[in-house]
């Protein structure tokens, strides 16, 4: 039997035994030494922020990256309502509801126009603050993600924020390496959070990173993620932190990966390339593409598929050992959020409805490829 072509999986190939041997020779194994340093500064630079606050997961770097900005119990946020849920859990964390608003049909991310109807047609603004006027609550921020590694159009987001003193948390977890305009993504914005969780492209096993040029902000987040203690040797805790930081062995990790992220970046793109020749062949689908604005990483590669389909094609190739998933359940659908509001979601609900994520790893090989898109040609001759 064919071995199951995985969905995405980590290229473990360069200096991680090395540098994971380093820090078990020296000792260094927890959450301070020199592979986190060099990690923080290594993402920062490569990103084009100033400073990198490395944390336990992409998850954690989220909730410190709200709670820093400033957001607080009861406030909202707006975000989108398709995306995998650690940004709106971490919404949830933090006290606060998400507003779920709606798609770029292009990008399938948050759409700007639709953030500045909401906040112009749905909301009043009272002195410093913006007031949803349906729920009376204060929204306290803006959270994009851009999804499968597609960058959001952020030059309007930003402009739209900026107009209601909103801050921005660009969640980069699947985009490390993207560029949007040739700027990075996870340094667009006021503040970026990446996640170096297995599925990525680059991997620390579990890891994740705040990326700012507010000095007072990344101090402020350093200090949350390592429980908020003032004076270390007198354990004077001047507020609720957490654990949250990173160890020098998944930062250990993170550097040997780095190193290698311009490679994969090339491969994901040549394999993203092939796929999109080939299925040119199969009239029913297509490849979820960049805008002219973007340079993808093509994170994970999204397939669009007419809707009947998407069930009965995820079977076929399950069946034939091509690992394929569905985009994530929509977060308005979920029972921890049905009860939030929604904004203009048609064009989010129709992209769910046609998208299947595809193999997606470094470690595709051409015949791989081939043999993805022979399936689901065989799927659409056979039906
Ligand atoms: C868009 C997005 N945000 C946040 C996360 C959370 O990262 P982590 O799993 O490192 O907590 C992930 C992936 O895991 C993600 O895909």
């Amino acid at each position: 039997m064919r071995e199951t072509i995985p969905l995405s999986v980590p290229s473990l190939t360069g200096n991680e035994w090395n540098y994971l041997k380093d820090c078990l020779d020296t000792g260094w194994v927890s959450s301070v030494g020199s592979y986190v340093d060099r990690f923080e500064q290594s993402v920062s630079e490569y990103v084009g922020t100033q400073f990198g606050v490395a944390t336990v997961n992409g998850t954690a770097a989220l909730h410190l990256s709200l709670l820093a900005c400033g957001v607080q119990r009861g406030d909202e946020v707006l975000a989108p309502s398709f995306t995998f849920i650690a940004p709106i859990n971490a919404i949830h964390y933090c006290g606060a509801e998400p507003v779920f608003i709606g798609s770029d049909p292009a990008t399938f991310n948050l759409d700007p126009e639709k953030v500045r109807q909401f906040l112009t047609e749905e909301c009043t603004r009272e002195a410093d603050v913006v007031l949803n006027r349906r729920t009376g609550r204060r929204v306290s921020a803006i959270l994009p993600v851009h999804i499968f590694g597609h960058p959001v159009d952020m030059d309007p987001l930003n402009a739209i924020a900026a107009e209601f003193q909103l801050p921005v948390i660009e969640d980069a977890s699947e985009s490390l390496g993207s560029d949007y305009r040739e700027r990075k993504t996870g340094g667009l914005a006021k503040v970026g959070c990446f996640s170096f969780n297995g599925n990525k492209i680059i991997t620390c096993g579990g890891g994740g990173m705040v990326t700012t040029s507010d000095e007072a902000l990344a101090s402020h987040i350093r200090h949350l993620s390592t429980q908020a203690n003032r004076r270390p040797f007198e354990y004077e805790h001047d507020e609720v932190g957490f654990n949250y930081r990173l160890t020098n062995i998944q930062a250990a990790l993170g550097v040997a990966q780095l190193e290698q992220l311009d490679g994969f970046l090339e491969v994901k793109r040549r394999n993203a390339c092939l796929y999109r020749e080939l299925l040119a062949e199969i009239p029913q689908v297509e490849l979820a593409w960049e805008e002219p604005w973007a340079r993808s990483n093509f994170w994970l590669c999204a397939l669009l598929v007419p809707p009947a389909d998407r069930g009965p094609l995820m079977e076929y190739l399950l069946e034939r050992q091509v690992q394929v998933r569905p985009a994530w359940k929509l977060m308005h659908t979920l029972s921890m959020y049905q009860h939030c509001q929604t904004y203009q979601l048609e064009e989010t609900e129709a992209a769910y409805a046609r998208c299947i994520s595809i193999p997606s790893s470094v470690q595709l090989s051409e015949a791989d490829i081939r043999y993805v898109v022979e399936c689901i040609k065989a799927y659409f001759e056979s039906s």
